[in-house]
């Protein structure tokens, strides 16, 4: 059963015309945290570091910090900033999504949902997404499976079973200082290998 949920996923990049598995996977990460330094920034290099390591991939990583002004002001698509849409269009365009978001007031932050608002409702279908969060501690870990699995969801996206939660603890200086999360985050990629057509270690590239 696991097979066929799987496999679909990979074919998705087939359908597309444009990537096989020598053509390197188009991995769109949105990091929702609005502060500099961030965790949750931190977290998305780590998770995207770690799926290169096993797979040649083409990344980019989107800061909500970055566009949430201009994002924030536009109460439709149409008045987005062309930097703020050419951002848009990178994650419509996903082979991968990495969705990061802080916790805040128990959900993801009210800008990272506008941001999602402002997705086409079609573009995500099928598209793999690879969920993570930060929050203050371990209380709302939940908020992968309750807040962002059913936003994607939504956009009929395939989000892959296995997110990965830190809490401030698993940092120090805005640096992954636990080893417990760094496993999580291996694990992660490892279980997230076979729904990108991959198996672990099998295309590992030669550095
Ligand atoms: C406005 C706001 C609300 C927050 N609400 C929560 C919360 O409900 N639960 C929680 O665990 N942490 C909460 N936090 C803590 C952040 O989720 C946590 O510090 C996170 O790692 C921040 O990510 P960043 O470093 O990328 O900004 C909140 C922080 C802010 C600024």
């Amino acid at each position: 059963m696991a097979r066929r949920l799987l496999l679909p996923l990979y074919r998705k990049q087939q359908y597309k015309g444009t990537q096989s598995m020598s053509t390197p996977l188009k991995v769109v990460a949105v990091s929702g945290g609005t502060f500099r330094p961030s965790r949750t920034l931190v977290l998305t290099e780590a998770l995207v570091a770690e799926l290169a390591h096993h797979l040649p991939i083409d990344s980019r990583i989107i800061e909500l910090g970055d566009i949430a002004r201009p994002l924030g002001g536009a109460l439709s698509r149409k008045e987005l900033p062309e930097t703020v849409e050419h951002e848009l269009r990178a994650i419509e365009s996903a082979d991968l999504l990495i969705v990061a978001a802080p916790v805040y007031r128990g959900s993801y932050p009210g800008q990272f949902k506008h941001l999602f608002d402002l997705i086409d409702q079609d573009a995500l279908i099928g598209t793999p997404v690879l969920l993570a969060a930060t929050g203050g501690s371990d209380r709302h870990a939940l908020v992968i499976d309750h807040q962002l699995r059913p936003l994607f969801s939504f956009f009929q996206s395939v989000t892959l079973p296995l997110g990965v939660y830190a809490s401030e603890a698993d940092f120090s200086n805005y640096q992954i200082s636990s080893e417990s999360l760094q496993a999580r985050v291996r694990l992660a990629i490892e279980r997230a290998l076979p729904a990108l057509g991959a198996a672990a270690g099998d295309l590992r590239k030669i550095a």
